[in-house]
């Protein structure tokens, strides 16, 4: 009785030990795991954060990004994406990166901006900007390409009302 009991427990641990391995080499080989991680529509996010020629900038609901420094090179072309891993929406912790040319004021870019409500707060026809993305809510991602200027460092906020406060950086073009 013994002896079969062990063997029960045998036979039961082995099973196990092959089920784990069997989930292992999955995710390993990194197929359904990373399918199932980014969803559609996500699977781009995945694409840039895996390059490192891209830019990736995260944002949350502290009203944050999660880097103050982003860099490139001078006339390449570049995909910037943002997400925001928050929850809030976006009426009430809207994100966005907009890089702004040399020269110009960031809290003077800022005010104009934050009045253009209807337009996601970027002034129409703005001379003042390199480029934007789109302005997204909690669990939203975006990404835009755009010509790498020349060499140089260029300031970046959120234009979101009263978030360039917290929520500005330098982009550096070497
Ligand atoms: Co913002």
């Amino acid at each position: 009785m013994k002896t079969f009991k062990y063997l029960v427990v045998c036979v039961f641990a082995t099973l196990t030990l092959m089920n784990c391995g069997g989930k292992e080499e999955k995710k390993k080989e990194g197929f359904t795991y990373e399918k199932v991680a980014y969803p559609e529509g996500k699977a781009d996010l995945k694409e840039a954060e895996n390059n490192s020629g891209n830019i990736v900038i995260t944002s949350n609901d502290l009203m944050q990004f999660n880097t103050k420094e982003i860099k490139a090179k001078a006339g390449k072309k570049v995909k910037l994406t943002l997400r925001h891993v928050g929850k809030l929406d976006i009426n009430v912790m809207g994100h966005n990166v907009v890089i702004l040319k040399q020269g110009v004021d960031l809290l003077e870019f800022s005010a104009k901006a934050a009045v253009e409500r209807e337009n996601k707060y970027i002034p129409k026809n703005s001379q003042d900007i390199i480029a934007h993305t789109d302005l997204i809510g909690g669990g939203q991602v975006t990404s835009i390409e755009f010509d790498v200027p020349e060499a140089g460092i260029y300031d970046f906020l959120c234009s979101f009302p009263g978030h360039s406060g917290l929520m500005k950086g330098k982009f550096i073009v070497e």
